[in-house]
């Protein structure tokens, strides 16, 4: 039979190659992308074949070789022995060579054609081939024939040059590896710089050999030597991530001052601080030795960070701080005209400015520094709320937003991916001022985060941020964000980050001796409370151990969002009889050791509110109110939006 191509018919196969683009487990999603029918078979003979004046690029050698390592963990297929196949699979074009310190505004794009005979890789300079690699791996699925990439052709640059993760490691430090994956997994989304925040009131993580007390007595020895450094930012480099090292001053300066209590502007001593929050210690703005101090110091940094930032911090310098009480200061203030403590602050960074500036640096700060009187050349890193990047970008300064992308807050993925930074106040700029806005960063700070369960703070949900920040403004479909964040979630696992699990490992170390399925089961129905809430009721030290139930789970949970969203009374009653079951069977689990006893009253908290879900199904009114949650309680009970709906029960 001979198939007609009726209009319907036209539509339908148009719609159905839309769809089967939508299918495509890519994040961030590609400017333009079309599939065709087929698909390359991914078998022992897969090679790679590298041509072009920019294919020389270490670079991109480098992650061509590390991609044939990354296709045996995706398929676990070991290479054929013996010489290359006399055509590559994989054939990768780059036509310039881009040598030189990686810039923020390098060329990144790059087009992909896989075909059912090979797939051809065209970048114009050494980063788009890097990105399209990770394009190339994400689609290495497996399908009936064996593993293979679907047949496509994808044309993909990103939105914004600017896309990072700030990453603290002064609350709680982590060591190299952990830097390393998360690099890894970075440079697997196409995210392109490392804003390391090196420094902060709980400890000065970088080893300073002009002045080695910031370590030695602001880091309880735990911090990077320059050696380490150095590599991790050749490791940044080598996958296309830029790493912009942040050293907070003059306010979140204590740990300086544990060695160098000079520095400070007030009487001392100090030593690096176990808790979070605002602290009143603050450097000396009025003293030149403080300057000269600096400028040894970012001149030694300055060399072991080639990139053309550095980062100031600038944040938080508190109202109540020692700028206040210190008579010195206040005289100071009078004799330069300075009104306030902002204008203080604004003098302070003028100075330091220069200095960033005299080691070749643009200075950058948190949306504090912003102030008419520094140069053009800073860029502000919005933190505070969006209007700050429009204010920055209006008075002519480039900017970046982090503002909506604090992973720290245990948001869901959605939430951040709601966030642009060309929506809002910054859609009143002129499309000058709007060329200023160079992308955004995630945040992930570390007050309750550690070594163990940082993957699981950051991802996947800054795969969500990332997509935000690479692909056109248009990508908005959350449903869609979430299919492809499950796959890329999947995905990422198989290159090593261990978001899925860490989570397990502490789970086991909880159960002890009982068996962890019951314990998982329980523990992918809840969630971390959001914001600063965890900050309530407890004050939270460095120095104590986050080894509890809260402290293994994921900031969202899947399982919750999808009963909260399901309409299916089918499902509802499925999931609501499977969840009280398994509350029940955790029970003794739960009692059975002191860390995890604390959690006996959620768990009857989740077995009623699965009978009061069940009872509404079955259309029995509840003859007592809504049970509330526990306000001192850290975790909350991801599905309860999805029963209070159910039952009528208002929002708590
Ligand atoms: C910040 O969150 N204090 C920049």
């Amino acid at each position: 039979m001979r198939l007609q191509l009726t209009l319907p018919l036209v539509i339908a196969i148009l719609l159905a190659s839309i769809c089967a683009a939508a299918e495509l487990p890519l994040m961030p999603w590609p400017s333009q992308v079309s599939t065709g029918p087929g698909s390359l078979l991914i078998d022992s003979h897969f090679a790679v074949s590298l041509t072009g004046p920019g294919a020389t690029d270490l670079r991109v050698k480098r992650s061509a070789s590390r991609l044939e390592e990354r296709l045996f963990r995706q398929t676990g297929i070991p290479q054929a022995p013996g010489p290359a196949p006399a055509k590559a699979s994989l054939q990768i074009v780059v036509e310039h060579p881009k040598p030189g310190i990686q810039q923020y505004n390098d060329d990144e794009t790059y087009h992909l054609l896989i075909t059912a005979e090979k797939a051809t890789l065209t970048a114009k300079e050494p980063l788009g081939a890097l990105r399209g690699m990770e394009t190339f791996l994400q689609l290495i699925r497996a399908s009936e024939n064996g593993f293979s990439a679907p047949s496509a052709d994808i044309t993909d640059q990103p939105r914004f040059p600017w896309r990072g993760l700030s990453l603290d490691v002064s609350r709680h430090f982590l060591p190299v590896p952990a830097i390393r994956r998360t690099l890894d997994g970075m440079a697997a989304v196409k995210l392109n710089v490392l804003h390391w925040h090196l420094s902060d009131d709980q400890g000065f993580r970088a080893e300073s050999k002009l002045h080695p007390l910031l370590q030695n007595k602001g880091s309880d020895g735990l911090f990077y030597t320059q050696t380490e450094l150095r590599a991790v930012v050749e490791y940044a480099r080598e996958r296309g991530i830029r790493v912009v090292p942040e050293f907070d001053i003059p306010g979140h300066a204590t740990s300086w001052f544990a060695g160098y209590p000079q520095l400070a502007s007030g009487a001392g001593p100090y030593e690096i601080v176990r808790e979070p929050g605002i602290l009143l210690a603050t450097m000396d703005p009025t003293k030149d030795s403080t300057y000269k101090f600096l400028d040894a110091f970012i001149g030694e940094m300055a060399a072991i960070f080639p990139d053309a930032f550095f980062h100031i911090g600038g944040d938080e310098v508190s109202p109540k701080g020692e700028w206040t009480n210190n008579p010195h200061i206040t005289a100071f203030m009078r004799r330069n005209h300075l009104k306030d403590l902002a204008a203080l602050q604004a003098e302070f960074n003028r100075r330091v400015q220069k200095i960033v500036a005299t080691h070749g640096k643009r200075m950058e700060g948190w949306d504090e520094i912003l102030d008419p009187d520094l140069p053009k050349s800073i860029v502000i890193q919005s933190w505070r709320g969006p209007k700050s990047l429009a204010e920055a970008a209006h008075h002519g300064y480039s900017g970046i937003l982090s503002s909506g992308y604090y992973l720290d807050l245990m948001q869901p993925a959605a939430q951040h991916y709601a966030v642009d930074p060309m929506k809002g106040e910054t859609e009143a700029l002129t499309a000058e001022e709007k060329k200023r806005i160079l992308g955004g960063e995630a945040a992930m700070w570390e007050e309750l985060a550690t070594m163990e369960n940082i993957d699981a703070k950051l991802w996947p949900r800054l795969a969500a941020i990332a997509e935000r920040l690479w692909s056109p403004e248009t990508v908005t479909d959350v449903d869609s964000m979430y299919r492809r964040l499950e796959a890329t979630s999947r995905w990422l696992e198989l290159q090593g980050i261990e978001h899925r699990s860490q989570p397990l490992f502490m789970l086991q170390r909880l159960a002890g001796a009982a068996d962890i399925e019951t314990l998982a089961k329980f523990a992918a129905i809840l969630e971390p409370v959001k914001g600063y809430a965890r900050h309530r009721n407890h004050k939270y030290s460095s120095l104590e151990p986050y080894n509890r139930l809260v402290d293994s789970l994921a900031p969202e949970s899947d399982a919750g969002r999808e009963f909260n969203q399901t309409k299916d009374r089918d499902i509802l009653r499925a999931r609501l009889t499977e969840w009280r079951a398994n509350a029940e069977a955790v029970l003794p689990v739960l009692r059975a050791t002191t860390l995890l006893s604390e959690n006996v009253p959620l768990a009857e908290r989740v077995v009623e509110l699965c009978r009061r879900g069940l009872d509404a199904l079955d259309s029995r009114l509840a003859a007592t109110p809504f049970p509330e949650p526990d306000n001192k309680s850290e975790i909350l009970i991801a599905f309860e939006p999805g029963v209070r709906r159910l039952t009528g029960a208002a929002a708590p």
